[in-house]
C-alpha cells in the first residue's frame, strides 16, 4: 500500500532533474557552445531570471505572452515574469548602457528560460538557451557572421553538412509581398501567424486560413510563396532587400556553407524581427525538426532608449541540441570528474588513504577515498558503478613496500607503482 504521507520524488511537470550523467551531457553542450562563440570574440553576460511582466507585452508575440509565460504578483503587488526568452533582457541591458558600450558588441549568455508549453519531444517548460547577439551593425556582414557562428557550432558537435539545413528568409521581402497583395498591417500580422504554422497544417487548411485574408487572391499568393524564384522576380530583383538576401546567401555559399536554403515561408514567431530570419533544421527522418533560430531585430532597443541599435542574433536550446546529438550518435560517453577511487583494506588505513589523496589532489588528480567500510570487492563495485576510471588499494603490504596496485577500470590492467607515478599515468589516460 502506498504511504500517502510521503512526498513525491517526481519533478515539476516539464522540467528536468540533472543527475551527474545528465549534467555531464549538458556541460558538454555548454562548453562546446562557449568554445565556439568565444573563438568568434563573443563575451558572456548574465541577468536574473525574474523580469517585470511588461517587458514581454511590448514585442514578444502574442502566443508567448498570453499563453506561455509564468507570471505572478509579488508581495509588493508587482507583476513578475520568469523570463521566457533572453532577447528582451539583453535589449534592456544594452539600452541601459547605450552610451557607455563600445559597438559593435558581441555578447552571449546561456540562461534558463521558462515557457508554459505542453511538454513534448524538443519542448519543455524549462530549457537552457545559448543566446548569441551582435549589436550595432546594420548591414549583412553581421547577418552572415551570426549564421556562420550557428553553422560552426554544428560542425564542432561533429555534424556533417548533410545532417542539417539552414533556412533563411527576410521579413522585409514577405512584407513587400503583403503590400503587393493589399494586406494592411493587422492582416499582414495574421498572415505571418498562418504561414508560421504551415508545416503543422494540411494544404487545404492552410489555403482556407489564408482565404479569410486574401479572398480570391489566395492561390496566386500561395504559388508565389511556394516558388522562391518566382517570388523574388515578383518583388523585383532590383529590390534592395531581395538583393541583400541573394548577396547574403552568396556570401555564405562562398564561405563553404552549402546547406543554406531560401525559404519564403520561414517566419519565426516573434514580432520583433525586422529583417533576415533563419532557422536550422535536423534532416534526419527520425528527428525532422527545428533545432534553433534567430534573426535581425533592429527596433527592440528603441523600446527603452533614444537610440535604435541594430541587432541580430539567435537562440539555441539544450533540449533540441541533445535530441540532435542523440539522433546522430554524436553524444560523448559519460566520464565523471573523479579520476581515482582509493579503496581501503580496513578502516585503520583511512588516514594513510587521506594522506595519499591529499598529495595526489595537489598534483591535480581528483580523488575520492572510500568511506563505506565494506569489503574490497564491494568498494571496487562502488567505483565501477560510478564509472571512476582508476582505483588503488591501501593496506599494510602496500604501505610497507611503498608499491600500490593501480587498476584501470576500463581495460582491467593493473600496474604496480609508486604513488608519485599515479598522476602521470592518469594524465596520460585522459
Ligand atoms: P525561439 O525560436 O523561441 O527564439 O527559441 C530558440 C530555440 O530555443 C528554439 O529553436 C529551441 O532550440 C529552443 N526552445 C525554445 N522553446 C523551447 C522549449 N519550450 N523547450 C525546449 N527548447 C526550446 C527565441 O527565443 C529568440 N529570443 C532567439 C533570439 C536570440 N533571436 C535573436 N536573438
Amino acid at each position: 500500500m502506498s504511504d500517502k504521507t510521503k512526498l513525491s520524488t517526481e519533478s515539476y511537470k516539464g522540467v528536468r532533474d540533472f543527475y551527474p550523467e545528465d549534467l555531464f551531457i549538458q556541460n558538454y553542450i555548454f562548453n562546446t557552445w562557449k568554445e565556439v562563440v568565444e573563438k568568434f570574440g563573443y563575451v558572456e553576460y548574465s541577468a536574473s531570471l525574474l523580469e517585470s511582466a511588461e517587458l514581454y507585452r511590448a514585442k514578444s508575440g502574442e502566443e508567448i505572452v498570453n499563453e506561455q509565460t509564468y507570471t505572478f504578483t509579488d508581495r509588493g503587488d508587482r507583476e513578475v515574469t520568469l523570463r521566457p526568452e533572453m532577447t528582451p533582457t539583453v535589449a534592456r541591458l544594452v539600452a541601459a548602457k547605450e552610451n557607455e558600450l563600445a559597438f559593435p558588441l558581441r555578447w552571449y549568455s546561456i540562461p534558463n528560460l521558462f515557457r508554459y508549453e505542453k511538454p513534448q519531444r524538443g519542448r519543455l517548460r524549462e530549457h537552457w538557451q545559448l543566446n548569441v547577439d551582435l549589436f550595432g551593425v546594420e548591414n549583412r556582414s553581421a547577418d552572415t557572421e551570426i549564421i556562420t557562428v550557428g553553422y560552426e557550432i554544428m560542425k564542432k558537435f561533429g555534424a556533417k553538412d548533410t545532417d542539417f539545413s539552414i533556412k533563411i528568409n527576410n521579413r522585409k521581402i514577405v512584407n513587400a509581398l503583403y503590400g503587393k497583395f493589399g494586406l494592411n498591417p493587422e492582416n499582414s500580422n495574421k498572415a505571418s501567424k498562418v504561414i508560421d504554422k504551415k508545416a503543422k497544417m494540411s494544404p487545404d487548411g492552410f489555403e482556407t486560413a489564408l482565404e479569410e485574408l486574401l479572398n480570391d487572391k489566395t492561390k496566386d499568393f500561395i504559388s508565389l510563396l511556394e516558388s522562391d524564384e518566382k517570388l523574388l522576380e515578383y518583388i523585383g530583383i532590383e529590390n534592395p532587400d531581395v538583393k541583400d538576401l541573394v548577396a547574403t546567401i552568396d556570401e555564405l555559399l562562398s564561405a563553404g556553407i552549402e546547406n543554406i536554403v531560401f525559404d519564403p515561408t520561414l517566419m519565426r514567431g516573434f514580432d520583433y524581427y525586422t529583417g533576415m530570419v533563419f532557422e536550422v533544421f535536423d534532416l534526419s527522418p527520425e528527428n525532422n525538426r527545428s533545432l534553433f533560430g534567430g534573426g535581425r531585430y533592429d527596433d527592440l532597443t528603441s523600446l527603452f532608449g533614444e537610440k535604435k541599435i541594430p541587432a541580430v542574433g539567435f537562440g539555441e536550446g539544450d533540449v533540441t541540441m541533445k535530441d540532435f546529438l542523440e539522433t546522430h550518435e554524436l553524444l560523448p560517453k559519460y566520464k565523471p570528474s573523479t579520476d581515482l577511487y582509493i579503496c581501503l583494506l580496513g578502516d585503520e588505513f583511512r588516514s594513510k588513504g587521506n594522506e595519499i589523496a591529499k598529495k595526489l589532489r595537489e598534483k591535480g588528480v581528483n580523488v575520492a577515498v572510500d568511506l563505506s567500510q565494506k569489503k574490497l570487492g564491494e568498494q571496487i563495485k562502488i567505483a565501477d558503478r560510478q564509472k571512476i576510471p582508476f582505483i588503488i588499494c591501501v593496506g599494510e603490504n602496500e604501505i610497507n613496500s611503498g608499491i600500490y596496485p593501480l587498476k584501470n577500470m576500463l581495460t582491467g590492467v593493473e600496474s604496480k607503482i609508486k604513488i608519485e607515478e599515479v598522476s602521470a599515468i592518469i594524465r596520460n589516460h585522459s
